[in-house]
């Protein structure tokens, strides 16, 4: 839908994406609920906006969630109804990067919890109320990792296929209703996500980063169009149609991203 129509509810607001994406619809005339884990952040960061953009504060809300707790889950949903929310934008995510046998098993858990299963139920909580409306989309933020596995990211790559999955079978499931869901594949952004071995990663395998407001502008113009999915950036557009008809094609092409992986822990080497 056009922004001016939108009234937005977007989680992981106060994060790089989150912020840059909050103020692109603004500008484009959007109300935003601004979704996060601290009230003095979170107030600060509309009080921003309003500067930064200019618009009138009654168009910028926020709320508290913590989305890795239930009861907070359900009662987002129930302040988003009331604020009569008609796009829902799953944007916060949790990072996960390195060896598999480094990863702490409670963060394993924590990403596919915030990256997938937290979305999953939002939809399902609020959907009735989605349902309800002239128009509605749920718009989930997920990443060119959500359709390339790469060395590094197999917990991330995870959640983000896994994100994936849902919105398309969710998409088919409710074609004949006026609830459109939709899926963002940015690449790797200029944000506090990425550790200085991401960056390092990134520049030793040649990898771009974009900085968030590009990010933002997509994701603007993905709720304006009717679009599935919209990936962000060459060569990944033409890598994510690739991989999608012939993974194993691809699969000798990222010795160098193995290689520039940080080294295992050296006591897990010690058993492999
Ligand atoms: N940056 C990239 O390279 C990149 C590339 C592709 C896709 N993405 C995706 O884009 C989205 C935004 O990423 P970003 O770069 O803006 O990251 P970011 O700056 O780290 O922001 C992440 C946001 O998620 C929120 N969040 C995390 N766990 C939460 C929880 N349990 N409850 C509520 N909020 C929670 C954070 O809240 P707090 O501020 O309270 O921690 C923060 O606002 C993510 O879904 C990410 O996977 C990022």
């Amino acid at each position: 839908m056009k922004a001016p129509q939108a009234r937005v509810v977007l989680t992981g607001a106060s994060g790089g994406i989150g912020h840059a994406s909050a103020a692109a619809l603004l500008k484009a005339g959007a109300t935003v609920m601004l979704v996060g884990r601290s009230a003095p952040r979170l107030a600060e960061q509309a009080r921003q906006l309003v500067r930064e953009t200019g618009v009138d504060a009654s168009r910028v809300e926020h709320r508290l969630a913590d989305l890795s707790r239930p009861e907070d889950l359900a009662s987002l949903a129930v302040m988003a109804a009331g604020w009569g929310g008609n796009v829902l934008v799953h944007n916060a995510g949790l990072a996960s990067f390195g060896h598999l046998q480094d990863l702490r098993p409670a963060d394993v858990q924590a990403v596919l919890h915030t990256n997938l299963i937290a979305p999953m139920l939002l939809t399902q909580s609020l959907l009735p109320h989605l349902l309800a409306q002239a128009r509605a989309q749920v718009i989930c933020v997920g990443s060119a990792l959500g359709a390339i596995g790469l060395p590094g990211y197999s917990v991330y790559s995870a959640s983000k296929f896994g994100l994936r999955g849902f919105a398309q079978a969710l998409r088919r499931e409710l074609c004949e209703t006026a609830v459109q869901v939709q899926y963002l594949g940015p690449r790797s952004t200029r944000t506090a996500f990425n550790s200085e071995a991401v960056e390092a990663y990134n520049r030793a395998t040649g990898s771009a980063m974009d900085r968030p407001e590009q990010v933002a502008l997509e994701l603007l113009a993905l709720m304006e169009s009717e679009a599935a999915e919209r990936f962000v950036g060459y060569p990944e557009k033409l890598a994510v149609r690739l991989n999608g008809l012939a993974p194993s094609w691809l699969d000798g092409s990222f010795k160098k991203h193995s290689r520039s992986l940080p080294p295992a822990a050296p006591a897990l080497l010690a058993h492999s």
